[in-house]
């Protein structure tokens, strides 16, 4: 009997939960014995892994963050301490090793296969979606529901004030949660790194839209662009002549009860993960592609710079009728 282990790394994201409950179950389907490494990389290196069981992932799959913790290890990036891992590993007799994280998370875990030789898939886990190779990571879905009922609310007040808000995503250094909810929330104005923008030209488009009516302003911008939120905020007072209030979405957006989406796509990416192996695939990211599930070269993965959707970037600059 071959013993897995699964630990996660980085940012927490709703839909970590339903992934170590699928573990669970399809390791034991497949005759392996599932071990639990507690808070990422910190947990190998501190000998802090145990068996796990039905009942650890037992009224689990509604609830977001993870069980199991997570952490982002500055120890885990010194050979010494990866040495340590792979003694705690061997001393359990564990050859495999999944991993839900991000490409900094990868990237170590790359390393580690590299000295160690020990077999991994890694699954993408970050609410960012930014990592090269998948159209898709683990928990968007829940923080884009987060952040659409969010700005809902926010519309609630700001439609009964003459205000205009400022509405900051997380993110890191990738646009694709404020585009996304900008396009699916009716925003009028979107700011992300991935785009030039001058607020310039704005300018005469919103004055027009308050002579014509318009109450309102909601803009979502990116947390990795240029300007503080507070500055945008400053040119609707100071441009449009319009009140204006911030809101940091802050980790509000990493956590919540899974969406159906995420669930599956748990079940799923764990399915593929424990496949791959169980075939022998050594050092492999599991992708969705537009043509489904993709396994994929680590190497490729981590040493390709992430893209946000061309055709997604398009929808931005779409001309908005005014009101
Ligand atoms: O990577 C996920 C993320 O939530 C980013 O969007 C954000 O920049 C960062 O993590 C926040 O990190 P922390 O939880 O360490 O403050």
């Amino acid at each position: 009997k071959q013993n897995i282990a699964i630990l996660c790394s980085g940012g927490d994201v709703s839909g970590m939960n339903p992934a170590l409950k699928r573990f669970v179950e399809y390791s034991l389907q497949n005759n392996l014995t599932p071990y639990f490494v507690y808070d990422g990389y910190e947990g190998l290196i501190d000998n802090n892994i145990q068996k796990a069981s039905y009942c650890d992932v037992s009224g689990i799959i509604n609830r977001g963050g993870t069980k199991i913790g997570s952490a982002r290890s500055k120890r885990f990036m010194q050979v010494e301490y990866r040495n340590i891992a792979k003694q705690n590993l061997d001393a359990l007799h564990v050859t495999m090793l999944i991993v839900l994280g991000g490409d900094g998370s990868f990237r170590g875990l790359h390393q580690f296969y590299k000295e160690h030789n020990i077999k991994f898939c890694g699954v993408p886990s970050t609410i960012d979606n930014d990592i090269s190779g998948t159209d898709y990571c683990l928990g968007v879905d829940t923080a884009l529901n987060m952040i659409k009922f969010s700005i809902d609310s926010i519309r609630d007040t700001a439609s009964s004030f003459k205000r205009a808000f400022v509405i900051e995503t997380m993110g890191n250094k990738c646009g694709y949660l404020a585009l996304v909810s900008h396009l699916t929330s009716g925003s009028e104005l979107c700011l992300i790194p991935e785009t030039a923008y001058n607020l310039n030209e704005y300018e005469q488009k919103f004055k027009q839209e308050i002579q014509n009516g318009r109450r309102y302003f909601i803009a979502v911008v990116a947390e990795g662009i240029k300007e503080d939120s507070k500055e945008i905020a400053r040119w609707f007072e100071e441009k449009i002549g319009i009140e204006s209030r911030v809101n940091v979405l802050g980790h509000l957006q990493r956590g919540g009860n899974p969406t159906v989406k995420d669930r599956l796509m748990a079940y799923k990416f764990i399915t593929y993960a424990i496949d791959a192996l169980l075939d022998n695939k050594n050092e492999t990211i599991v992708c969705y592609t537009k043509e489904g599930f993709r396994y994929k070269e680590i190497n490729a993965v981590v040493n390709t710079p992430y893209q946000l959707d061309e055709e997604l970037i398009k929808f931005i600059n779409s001309p908005k009728a005014t009101e």
